[in-house]
């Protein structure tokens, strides 16, 4: 167990890590779910007098969602109605000179911290405790407090350095989004259990099908993992085209996995029998049959979302980890949005996450509530699923332990 912000004593020096990484198209955030959820935290620990810096990421080097968080922060003021200061820096002399100023019940977001140095690549905590980042901003606080339960399956800098150096506390929306998603895992149900698995970052998705495949009758796949899962059933596609970076490197650690999740006997692993791409600005479709290698994928076809919402309708549990297709265009829509809405309506038990999914039940109208539960988090809510431990959880326990 850890401990939470119940156990901080009013009035501390709090930094305080949220994780607002939003969808963004140029260079704007299109959705800010996240940040209203943390700003219930936030409230909560400004009516305790504590002073708040606030650490977060958004997108990772190299993508165009890799963007400053002075928008984040304007967001973040919206939502707790109040000024929220921003410094274009995270642990440097300006970061340190605003921090040092903070007052009770102030707020400061800092810079994009995956900017720094150590903060990405994937190392143990006690390599994170040494980093200059950790090192520096911890001997500003009284107190860490970890709301990040999005970022919790990653063993980056913020997330597990500082419980090792200074006291740890989970805060509301990781304490609530830890307990739901654990609750989930141990749900038994007696009919049959379908997920969805799409989106972008098939890496978290992959190893989900061997892992789950005890409970999970059906896998329905779209998105980038849906491409290369038809790669290895040998049709041409599933390759990184138009400049895109999204499926060779995800093949080349993946594709033994991928292979073996394909020849499973332990569940069934539906596959797209038909795509939708652009021709001429508008919707085309094709069978799989004749796809070719140099065309965009951008949604499931007319038959394939047929064959998916029929195994929908007839489940007792629902999980959604993803998009099946690029949603946030509208002519390649459908296949994400008839498939939750096929969720909707059927009766059965429903858990949608993936970072950018649940944006899109907000964007095509759809009902939150129609929904059990709808995850702010993708892959740590696919980790909290299969059981796995999270690299942020371990960490607050071990900072409890001192
Ligand atoms: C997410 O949106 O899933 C989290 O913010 C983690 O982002 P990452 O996959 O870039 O580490």
């Amino acid at each position: 167990s850890f401990q939470t912000i119940d156990d901080l004593e009013p009035g501390q020096r709090l930094l305080v890590r949220i994780d607002v990484n939003a969808p963004v198209e140029d260079g704007v955030v299109q959705d800010d779910r996240r940040f209203a959820r943390h700003a219930e935290t936030i409230r909560e620990l400004r009516a305790d007098d504590h002073a708040i810096a606030v650490l977060a990421h958004q997108g990772r080097p190299g993508r165009d969602t890799f963007v400053s968080l002075e928008q984040h922060a304007e967001i973040l003021a919206d939502h707790l109605d109040r000024p929220v200061e921003f410094v274009a820096d995270t642990y440097g002399d300006e970061a340190l000179l605003a921090i040092e100023s903070l007052e009770r019940s102030d707020v400061l977001f800092l810079e994009n911290v995956r900017m720094c140095e150590g903060e990405l690549p994937e190392e143990e905590p006690e390599i994170k405790a040494e980093t200059e980042l950790v090192r520096t901003l911890s001997s500003e606080f009284d107190a860490y407090v970890n709301d990040a339960y999005a970022t919790a399956h990653r063993s980056h800098a913020s997330i597990v350095g500082f419980p090792l150096v200074v006291g740890a506390y989970a805060g509301r929306v990781m304490e609530q989004e830890y307990r739901a998603n654990t609750a989930i895992r141990e749900r038994a149900f007696d009919g049959p259990v379908t997920m969805i698995l799409g989106g972008t970052k098939a890496e978290d998705t992959i190893p989900v099908i061997e892992r789950l495949a005890d409970i999970v009758d059906h896998f329905c796949l779209g998105g980038v993992i849906g491409e290369l899962f038809l790669r290895a059933d040998g049709y041409d596609l599933g390759y990184d085209v138009d400049g895109t970076e999204l499926f060779d490197h995800q093949w080349e650690a993946h594709s033994e996995t991928i292979r073996d999740s394909l020849e499973t006997d332990a569940t069934e692993v539906m596959l797209p029998t038909d795509l939708a791409y652009e021709a001429d600005g508008d919707r085309a479709e094709t069978a799989v049959a004749g796809i070719e290698k140099q065309t965009s994928y951008l949604d499931i076809g007319s038959e394939t979302i047929d064959r998916y919402t029929e195994r929908i309708a007839d489940s007792e549990a629902v999980y959604v980890k993803g998009g099946v297709g690029v949603f946030e265009d509208e002519r390649f829509a459908d296949g994400t949005v008839e498939i939750l809405s096929a969720i909707a309506d059927a009766d059965c038990v429903s858990v949608v996450g993936g970072g950018d999914t649940a944006h899109s039940i907000e964007l095509y109208d759809l009902d939150e509530d129609d929904f059990t539960r709808v995850s702010i988090a993708g892959g740590a809510y696919v980790r909290a699923l299969t059981g796995e431990s999270l690299a942020g959880i371990d960490a607050l326990e071990r900072g409890s332990r001192g």
